[in-house]
This record gives structure tokens, sequence and C-alpha cells, in this order.
């Protein structure tokens, strides 16, 4: 029970990596605020949350909205009392090189992947100050810190949110907050089978091809990646601070 008595709020917490932190640090006694554009996806979890006895509420919205991101630190605190661990997940991946990305795309990566991570992260470290602390896991990714091809504004954002969390990291580090990121590869998610569906592939020949790149033999589980964010965010890594955690199965980005 690693989390018992905390607060964490979950953006992306219907998505594929989101829905398995928010099992994990609900299992570990943790009161979950899910953040997700999906309804549906977030009555789901919360309802599954509670059926097994746990905490969690939710708060659906656009992260593209600075109004919903500056308002659901302060609906955390309302709900459950204190905001201690803010897991900035939620992300989207526009696909392209630089002639095939519209302003859309590049919008939607920059205010979704990165601004909202700056407004949360502004409101949430001012509560964590009050509390004397807290922990915040940002979603970067192994594109972001080393690009990957064809992804313009995703590799940007994400190259972004690792320059934010190393900048958070040392200026909170004497507040007592830890701010640091995960880094992941290739994820076994929705958002890495949708793009194989639209580029007209089958997602679980895909899945397969993709596996042998691997060096430990297969793409991450999403489990895999909510439990380096749960270790980050737990008194065990409370010497980490600033720091951006390659969660690869040792695969380089080519
Ligand atoms: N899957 C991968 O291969 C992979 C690799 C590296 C990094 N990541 C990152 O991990 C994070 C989680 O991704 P995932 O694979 O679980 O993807 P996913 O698509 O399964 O989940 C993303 C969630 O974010 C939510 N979301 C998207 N836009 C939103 C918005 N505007 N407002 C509120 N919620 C919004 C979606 O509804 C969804 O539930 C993302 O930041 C992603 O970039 C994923």
């Amino acid at each position: 029970m690693r989390f018992k008595g905390k607060t964490v709020l979950i953006t992306g917490g219907a998505g594929g990596i989101g829905k398995a932190a928010v099992r994990i640090f609900a299992q570990e006694g943790a009161r979950v605020m899910v953040a997700d554009l999906s309804e549906k996806g977030c009555k789901e979890i919360c309802s599954e949350i509670k059926a097994h006895g746990g905490e969690a509420a939710y708060l659906c919205g656009d992260l593209a909205d600075k109004a919903y991101c500056e308002n659901l630190v302060d609906h955390t605190v309302k709900a459950f009392g204190s905001l201690d661990i803010l897991l900035n997940n939620a992300g989207v991946i526009p696909r392209g090189n630089i002639l095939e990305t519209t302003d859309e795309m590049w919008f939607a990566a920059l205010n979704i992947n990165l601004t909202a991570v700056f407004y949360l992260s502004r409101a949430g470290i001012l509560q964590m100050k009050k509390q004397g602390g807290g922990a915040i896991v940002n979603t970067s990714s192994a594109w972001g810190v080393y690009p990957g091809p064809g992804h313009l504004a995703y590799c940007t954002s994400k190259g972004a949110v690792a320059a934010l969390t190393k900048n958070l990291g040392r200026d909170h580090a004497g507040d007592n907050i830890r701010v640091n990121a995960v880094c992941p590869n290739e994820v076994n998610t929705p958002m890495l089978k949708t793009g194989f569906s639209k580029r007209g592939l089958d997602p679980d020949k895909a899945i397969e091809q993709l596996n042998g790149t691997v060096p430990i033999g297969r793409i991450a589980e999403p489990e895999e990646i909510a439990e380096v964010m749960a270790f980050l965010a737990s008194d065990a890594a409370r010497y980490i601070a600033g720091a951006t955690i390659e969660v690869t199965g040792a695969k380089p980005v080519y």
C-alpha cells in the first residue's frame, strides 16, 4: 500500500497506459482522480475501481482547454482534500514529416502534449508547495529524447516535455517536489494500434512484427510503463528528481 492516504491525479486515465496507472495507484491505496476526454472511459474505469473497493472519481474534458486544465487541480483538492501526485500522461500522436503536418496537427501536439503539462504542473506545484511536497511524473517518449522519423509535431512536443521535466525537477527539488518523466518506446495501447489501422495494417500482425525489433523480445505492455510511473511517484524513488527514465526494452530509436 505505497500510496495509502495519497491523492493522485492522472490525465489520460481512460487510455492504455493511464488506465493501467489508475489500477496500480488505486490498488495501492491512493484516491484517484481520472481526467480524460472520454466520459465513457472515465465512467468505466472509476466503476471498476469502486467495484474493487477503491476510491476514484473523474472530471472529463479537453486538455487543450486552459480552464479545464487549471480547474483539475482545484477539483481534485475539493473532492479528496489534497493533491500529492500528478501524472501528466495524456497525449496525442499526429503523424507526419513537416510537409505533412498541418497547423491543426502541430497545435494539437503542442497544446495537449506540452501546454496542458505546463498548466497542470503550475497549478499542481502551487498546491504541493502548500502541502509541503509531492511528486509529478510526466510522460515524454523515447521519440522525444531521440526523435524518430516522420513524427515532427509529436517528437517536438515530447522533447519539450523532457526539457520541462528537467527544469521543474531542478527548480522544485528544494520544495520537496520531485518531477520526473518516463520515456517509453512502443507500448501495446490504442495509440499504437490505431496508428497501424490508419495505415491499413492489421494491428495484431504489425505488433508481432514490431516485437521482433525489440531486444527484450516484445513491445511494452501498458502495466510495464505504469509500474515505472508508480515507482517514480513512490518514496522508494526519493532521491530521483529531474530525471527522464527510458523504458524501452533496450530498443534504440532508429
Ligand atoms: N503507446 C506508445 O507506444 C507510447 C510510446 C511513448 C509514449 N507514449 C505516451 O504515453 C501516453 C499515454 O499514451 P497511450 O499509449 O496510453 O495512449 P492512448 O491513446 O491509449 O491514451 C491516451 C489518453 O489520452 C486521452 N486524451 C487524448 N487527448 C486528450 C485531450 N485533448 N484531453 C483529455 N484527454 C485526452 C485519450 O482520450 C486517451 O484516453 C501519451 O502521452 C503517449 O504519447 C505512448
